[in-house]
């Protein structure tokens, strides 16, 4: 499995943060028009996982963005933006966001919520865990996901702040991850739990180990958002 080259490594662990939420971050107008570009998109792929992806159209939307998140992550390469609109009637797995480009450096991620149906409790699972390789489903003592964008990690042995011999903690895999074989979970433990609010942003480190709550379990049928991956400059 690859893993980044040490000087990118580095860079990576010297930017790594805390995950955190900023309430009111857009104003109603503005996710409009974001869901607007969302439904008006015509690229849009149905991937393996589930969830339906749609282009960013990170040049209609720099304008308002950019200098905003500037202000919460500070410098990032403002010129090649990852990410995708997402729609998704079935919460998604453990995973990072780390990219495919072995000359980009992940920095942080920006994940937008952008509808949530019928409005109820959804959120994010972070872990503690970290992984600097790229884009990846953690699937461990699984066949694999066989998503279409990510590849399928079954051995942890690279992944940072392990504790191979902590069992996960039943309570919570029955409150948020009743849809994830709890082998999958082996060695990793949760940071925080973040609570989808619409106008809110959620930032965390792109290398961080992640996860959809299983929102099915307190009614939400789906929800879709916005993810933005910056890369370090
Ligand atoms: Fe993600």
């Amino acid at each position: 499995m690859a893993v980044r080259d040490l000087q990118s490594t580095l860079k990576i662990q010297s930017s790594w943060s805390p995950p955190r939420s900023i309430a009111n971050f857009l104003s109603f107008d503005e996710i409009e028009f974001l869901k607007r570009l969302q439904s008006s998109s015509v690229e849009v792929e149905n991937k393996k996982g589930g969830v339906q992806c749609a282009p960013h159209q990170w040049e209609k939307i720099s304008d308002f963005l950019s200098s905003r998140i500037e202000k919460e992550i500070g410098l990032f390469d403002t010129k090649f933006v990852e990410g995708n609109f997402f729609h998704t009637k079935n919460p998604y797995i453990l995973h990072v966001d780390g990219g495919k480009d072995p000359d980009k450096r992940p920095y942080k991620a920006i994940l937008i919520p952008l509808s949530i149906s019928p409005s109820g409790s959804c959120g994010t699972v972070f872990f503690k865990q970290r992984y600097i390789g790229y884009a990846t489903n953690f699937a461990k003592g699984t066949k694999g996901f066989s998503t279409e964008f990510n590849n399928d990690l079954f051995d942890y042995k690279d992944v940072h702040f392990l504790d191979q011999a902590a069992e996960f903690d039943q309570d919570i895999h029955n409150q948020y991850l009743s849809h994830v074989p709890i082998s999958c979970l082996q060695g990793l433990s949760v940071e925080t739990v973040i609570d989808w609010k619409i106008g809110d942003v959620i930032i965390f480190d792109r290398t961080q180990i992640h996860c959809a709550t299983n929102f099915k379990k307190t009614g939400v049928m789906e929800k879709s958002g916005l993810s933005l991956f910056t890369n370090s400059i």
